[in-house]
């Protein structure tokens, strides 16, 4: 019989999270997401949205395929063809789910779906039939639910259950819910529809109001027995239900709650850095869990009482979450072994390829930085995990600025064994930097977002700097660079972010090809 108080974790990070600004993953980075993801242990990953793109069915195809311990899931609309094309995609995986969505509130039914209740209705029941022709494992949402008229939401629940749909999910789309109503709406709907005892109710909240970890736990009191969530609370506007948050509210109230998950509170540190350094979108530092300064004190007399007794200031252990804090270094005579214990120490366990790569990178780094960091190893492994081929590498450069000149940097970057060189001026070094690289490649590129943090203490601290640009077609592309020269790591992250824009484009092309032939 299954578990009343077990509360599944879905993750959305990659289907919600990943569609809004700024945040759009490449195939490796969605897979390295996933694995994540996996050794976290979420319940149930929404890989992506199969129809809306080829990029989109090959990753939750891909995924469904790797991952093996979690149920792996593709959005589809309330359409036969959405429905063929998610259930291709997520066919092969151990545990493939289904989540058919239809808005149900009179707006969008009106407005945008242009259909009727009684359409929408029979839609919505047609279509969870057809799904469940191939799928044991079907979720209906109810798009807009929480601004839904109530009796046609049960009607629909009561439809699409009969159906047989096994997860009905009621998704507070536009973040509109207040957290006293949102617990009575679930409250509400399990006592008008008893047949969900035997399907699991679940919530979708957003953070419109800033709202949706509340709403989310709300829910849990409601009888909602799935979340809906994504890694950093990213999602479309101002994102979705923050995962790290949910989860640390429901173990250190556990008191309140009294309900489990299958997650391992120690793995939300890397997951969410896994994250920031895929996508290049940092969180705020006083942002709760896995913000920066979440475990610091700052006050004289803070300090003191956490000295003196954790619990005085603290609700929660770094350690509960991962962080970890270690005066351990490395330098450069360390050696492979001590590299590997490290590695192994933090939670990494690399093939002897990646190692070797991993190695190499790090060799590099010590001989410019005398203490190297578990942050310093952590920003290298990452950056080595979502590699991709690489079109372009950094030759040399030399940066000629002060301020009574005009920036000029000449560059040369490697392309299939061949020097390119170039010179451009700019309004400053990194301006006349990516002028010059923009030459050599020969494309209209722009410049999206540029970022440039420290990653550990010190003066030769390793400087970590992001860039997301656009290519000619508004397609966008992050790179990550790291060297203890700002200016050096800024080029990487330049050409790493062109690497990856060459990538994508090729892919796609493949794709255009096979679909023709
Ligand atoms: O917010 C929403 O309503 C959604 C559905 C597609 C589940 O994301
Ligand atoms: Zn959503």
């Amino acid at each position: 019989m299954a578990d009343k108080n077990k509360v599944t974790i879905f993750d959305t990070t990659l289907r919600d999270g990943e569609q809004s600004p700024g945040m759009s993953m490449n195939l490796k980075e969605k897979i390295e997401m996933a694995k994540q993801l996996e050794r976290m242990g979420v319940d149930v990953i929404e890989a992506g949205f199969a129809i809306s793109s080829p990029g989109d069915f090959q990753s939750v195809q891909t995924i469904a395929d790797t991952v093996k311990d979690c149920t792996v899931c593709s959005l589809a609309r309330a359409s036969k063809e959405d429905i063929d094309t998610a259930w291709e995609a997520v066919r092969g995986a151990a545990s493939p789910r289904l989540h058919i969505f239809l808005a149900t509130s009179e707006l969008h039914m009106k407005y945008k779906l242009l259909m009727t209740k009684k359409q929408v209705f029979d839609t919505a029941v047609a279509m969870t039939k057809y799904a469940r022709k191939y799928c044991p494992d079907v979720q209906f949402s109810a798009e807009d639910a929480t601004r839904s008229d109530m009796d046609f939401l049960e009607k629909v629940i009561r439809g699409v259950v009969k159906a047989g749909a096994t997860t009905i999910n009621l998704p507070d789309t536009v973040g509109y819910a207040v957290p006293e109503e949102h617990r009575a709406f679930f409250k509400e709907i399990r006592r008008r529809v008893p047949e969900l005892t035997d399907v699991t109710l679940s919530c979708h909240c957003h953070n419109d109001l800033g709202l949706g970890v509340a709403n989310s736990l709300e829910a849990v009191c409601g009888g909602a027995r799935q979340i809906e969530c994504t890694v950093n609370g990213i999602g479309e506007r101002a994102g979705n239900a923050a995962m790290e948050e949910i989860i640390m509210a429901l173990y250190v109230r556990g008191n309140i709650y009294d309900v489990t998950t299958n997650i391992k509170t120690t793995e939300i540190t890397r997951s969410s850095s896994l994250l920031t350094n895929i996508t290049g979108v940092k969180v705020q530092p006083n942002k709760a869990v896995v913000g920066e300064n979440a475990f610091a004190h700052e006050a004289g007399i803070h300090q003191h009482g956490v000295l003196a007794k954790a619990e005085t200031y603290e609700i929660m252990t770094p350690a509960s979450v991962g962080l970890k804090v270690s005066n351990l270094v490395l330098g450069k005579h360390s050696g492979k072994h001590a590299f590997r214990d490290r590695l192994t120490a933090l939670g990494y366990s690399l093939s002897e390829k990646e190692l070797a790569s991993a190695f190499t990178s790090f060799k590099e780094l010590a001989d410019r930085k005398k203490s190297v960091y578990d942050k310093d190893i952590e920003a290298l492994i990452a950056k080595e995990a979502v590699q991709v081929p690489k079109t372009f590498t950094l030759d040399t450069f030399v940066i000629n600025s002060g301020n009574t000149i005009t920036a000029t940097a000449t560059i040369s970057l490697n392309r299939d064994g061949k020097q390119i060189e170039k010179v451009a001026r700019g309004s400053g070094p990194i301006d006349a930097a990516f002028k010059s690289i923009d030459k050599i490649v020969g494309r209209q590129l722009k410049l999206d977002d540029y970022q440039i943090d420290a990653v550990s203490e010190g003066e030769d601290a390793l400087g970590d700097a992001r860039v997301v640009l656009s290519n000619e077609n508004g397609g966008k592309y992050s790179g990550r660079g790291l060297s203890t020269d700002v200016i050096e790591a800024s080029i990487k992250a330049y050409v790493n972010a062109i690497n990856k824009m060459y990538y994508e484009e090729k892919k796609e092309k493949e794709e255009r090809e096979e679909r023709v032939e």
